[in-house]
Order: structure tokens, then sequence, then C-alpha cells
């Protein structure tokens, strides 16, 4: 039995959804931990080309069952538009499973994103606007609604009026929005409740069970740590833990369970959305980058920022999460460059420093301090094997491994399942 998470270790779209489909295959039980539908899997396998949000990215396993933890914030109009989906294009969902404790979002959650975004002015985050800020905000808040409330009428009913009231006096007098009719808000989420009623349970007795019955399970990251409420670049940041941390709390496991963390990192590094990025490029290197890899957002498509590898993040990533396998993403993407830039510090007011700063106003005064190295100018998406890598392509590798201190089990040359080198099995 192995309990395998899947991190993100950068900003996010390292590419952790074509990894957990990979790996999913031999899995038993693969689990969302965090977040909500502001992640944008991509998955592209024999069964075609699939952009998931909530759904977990191993809902293509031929055995695996699926699990949306209770860590997921979960809105329920989305799943279900996913769930149809896939159901067209021939998958089923029958084997997925919805945490009776994730929290729901709910149209003020959405409403309450936009505008406080638009208050924000300049200093926008650059939310993706699907609510997720202020659902997480009113689980702590103590102000949530859960999968399970929706399965007892009354007690929906309840909840909602309280909390609808209190949210319309915001929605009203603070930005002198619209309030919400309960019982439309009311009727909605009822229907949504019946139609998932069959798939929302106690997920932490079923893994219980799959530990127990010595399976294999998959935790599968959303978002990346640098966008970690504690440890990514706050504000500048998303409402839930992407870590490894996190996922033992958003899954329901204990944190000894945990077998191996795989740190999913590109080759390079992107960012979408507001906040410092020591490495960005805004030139023709980082617009050239952004066209080959067709680097745009899966959920909101607004074009990502692109820049060189950040290896004194990197290294803070395995650190806090304490990675036990790298795996590196989208190689391929720098076929075509003479040579290659890694970032192994950063200049402030005049000094050189080596580690990844709190403040994030620090941080936007850093200097990257580069190394280059020689680019390896041919295609290596076909290659499968890792001694058939251009010399110089083992050579960034090898760098990379060395700085972000952490061995490299996996390579990722291409989009699709097969276009991967396994250097270190993980299951
Ligand atoms: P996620 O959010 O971490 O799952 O990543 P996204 O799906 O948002 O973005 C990653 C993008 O890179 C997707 O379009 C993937 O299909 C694609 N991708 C993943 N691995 C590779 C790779 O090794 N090479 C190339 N060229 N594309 C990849
Ligand atoms: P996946 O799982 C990249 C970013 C947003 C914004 C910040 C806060 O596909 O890697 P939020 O809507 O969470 O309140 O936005 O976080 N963000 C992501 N960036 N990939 C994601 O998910 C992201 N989910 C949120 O762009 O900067
Ligand atoms: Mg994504």
């Amino acid at each position: 039995m192995s309990v395998v998470a899947v991190i993100g270790a950068q900003w996010g779209d390292e590419g952790k959804g074509k990894i957990v489909d990979l790996l999913a295959e031999p899995a038993d039980v693969v689990v969302r931990f965090s977040g909500g539908d502001n992640a944008g899997h991509t998955v592209v396998n024999q069964f075609g080309e699939f952009k998931l949000h909530l759904i977990p990215s191993g809902i293509f396993s031929t055995k695996a069952i699926s699990v949306i933890g209770n860590g997921v914030v979960v809105n329920p109009r989305v799943l279900l538009d996913e769930m149809a989906a896939l159901k067209k294009q021939g998958m089923a969902t029958s084997r997925l499973f919805i945490s009776d404790r994730a929290h729901l979002v709910m149209p003020y959650h959405i409403l309450l994103d936009g505008l406080e975004e638009e208050a924000r002015g300049g200093k926008a985050i650059g939310t993706t606007r699907k609510g997720i800020g202020p659902a997480f905000a009113d689980k702590v808040a103590r102000l949530g609604i859960r999968t399970s409330d929706l399965l007892d009428r009354d007690v929906f009913r309840e909840r909602l009026s309280a909390i609808l009231a209190h949210k319309n006096s915001i929605l009203t007098k603070v930005y002198n929005a619209r309030p919400l009719s309960e019982d439309d808000v009311y009727e909605e989420y009822c229907r949504y409740g019946e139609i998932l009623a069959p798939h929302i349970c106690d997920t932490t007795a079923l893994l219980a069970k799959a530990m127990n019955d010595g399976k294999d399970i998959l935790l599968e990251g959303a978002q990346g740590t640098l966008l970690d409420p504690d440890f990514g670049t706050y504000p500048y940041a998303t409402s839930s833990s992407p870590m490894a941390g996190g996922g033992c709390l958003g899954a329901g496991i204990g944190p000894a369970r945990l077998d191996k963390v795989l740190g999913v990192f590109k080759a390079y590094c992107t960012r979408v959305g507001g906040g410092p990025m020591p490495t960005e490029l805004k030139d023709k290197v980082g617009n050239s980058i952004r066209e080959v890899a067709h680097e745009y957002g899966t959920t909101t498509g607004r074009p990502r920022r692109c820049g060189w590898f950040d290896a004194v993040a990197a290294r803070f990533s395995t650190r806090v999460n304490g990675f036990t396998h790298a795996v590196i993403t989208r190689l391929d993407v720098l076929d075509t460059r003479p040579t290659l830039k890694i970032c192994t510090g950063y200049e402030l007011n005049g000094e050189k420093i080596d580690f990844f700063p709190a403040s994030t106003t620090m941080l936007e005064k850093c200097q990257p301090i580069y190394e280059e190295l020689p680019g390896w100018q041919t295609p290596i998406s076909d290659i499968r094997d890792f001694s058939k890598l251009p010399p110089q392509s083992r050579r960034y590798l090898a760098r990379l491994e060395e700085l972000v201190a952490c061995p490299i089990s996996i390579i990722s040359v291409g989009e699709r399942r097969e276009q991967t080198i396994f250097k270190k099995p993980v299951w």
C-alpha cells in the first residue's frame, strides 16, 4: 500500500493533471484535497483532451475511485456540468464520491469575489472570480454551508436563511449591489442536493478502508505551493493549502500515512494573476515561451506570465513540503532555446540572498541572479529513455536536481500520457 501526494511546487499549472492521470491507472483511489473550480487540470489521453476543475484527474482510470475531499470547496453547478460533459464523452462518473464535509461555493461567494476584486483596484489579486476566497473565508468564519447540509431540506433552509440575511446586508450596504432571493438559492441548491446525494458520503471512511485493505491512494493537489496562504506570496495567494500538509487535512488522512510526496515543477516558471515573480520575462523570450507552450489559463484563459526556472523558490518549496520525488514537466517547451537560464539567487539592495522572502514587497525588489546553460536545440517529445535525452538536457536536469535538492523521478516531454520518461519508479 502507498499513499502518494502530487503537489504543485510553483504557482500552479505545473502539469499536475497530466501526472495524476499517468499515475492513476494502477491506483485504487484518487483524491482532490484542496481548492475548488479555480483549478484547471488538463488531461490528454486515449479518451481525448479534458479540462477538469473539480473532478479528480484519476477519473479515467479503469479501476480507481475518485474522491472530492473535505478540503475542496464545491460549486455544485460546475460539478454537475463537469459530470455531464464527461458522461457525454463516454466516461462513467458512478465511482465519484464527494465528502459530506466539503463546503459549498454559493452564489454570493462568486458575487463577493468579483466585488472584492473591484474594490482592491490596482492591488487586485487577480483571482479566478470563482468565489473560492469568500467560500474558504466563510468556512473558517463558521458561516459555511456543507454538502451534507443539502441532504436535509429543513437544516439547509434554516442555515441558508441566517447566512443569506448577513450576506445580503453586505451586498446591499457595503457594495450597493442587489440582494439575492433566498427562495431562488434554496430551490436551486435543493435540486443540486437531490442529484448529488448518491455521491455524498463520509469519504474518510472510504479512505480508511482502502488503506486497511492495502490499496494505493493518490492525493491530487490543486494550485501550487507559492500560492499557499502561509508559504506563498501572500496576499497574492489562494485560500486553501495546496501543499502536502494540506493533502492530509483535505483528504482526512493522518500525516504518518503519507509515503511519497511528489513536487511537480515546470522546467521554467509561469504565474497567472497578480503578485511578484522574480524571474518573469517581459520580453521576446517570455512571449515566445508563452506562444510555443500555449501558456494561457485553463480556467480563465488569461495569458500566463512566463519566466526562467526559479531555483530559490523551488528549493523553498521542496523544504516546506518535504518532497521525496521531483517531477519536471514541459521540458520539451525549451527545445528551441539556444541557452537556458536558472535563477540561483536574488540580489536585494545590493546584497546576494539565497532565501525566499516572506515579504512580497521585498520579493518585488529581488533581482534574479542567473546561471546560463547551453540548450539542446533538438526535439525531445518522442524520447522515452532518460539516457537518450541530449547531453545538454541531461545537464540542465542534473543542475535543477541539485538546486531543488530533490531527486527527479519523472520527466514529462509532452502533454500526452505516454510522453513521459521515468527515471525512478513512483509506485
Ligand atoms: P495543472 O493545473 O497543474 O494540471 O496544469 P494545467 O493543465 O493548467 O497546465 C499544464 C499544461 O501543460 C496543460 O496544457 C498540459 O496539457 C500541458 N502539459 C503537461 N505536461 C506537458 C509536457 O511535458 N509538455 C508539454 N508540451 N505540455 C505539457
Ligand atoms: P491549478 O490547480 C494557477 C491563482 C489565481 C490568483 C490566485 C488567487 O490549475 O494549478 P483564487 O481564485 O484562488 O482566489 O485566485 O491564485 N490560481 C491559480 N493559478 N493555477 C491554479 O490552479 C490556480 N488557482 C488559483 O490566478 O492569482
Ligand atoms: Mg491549471
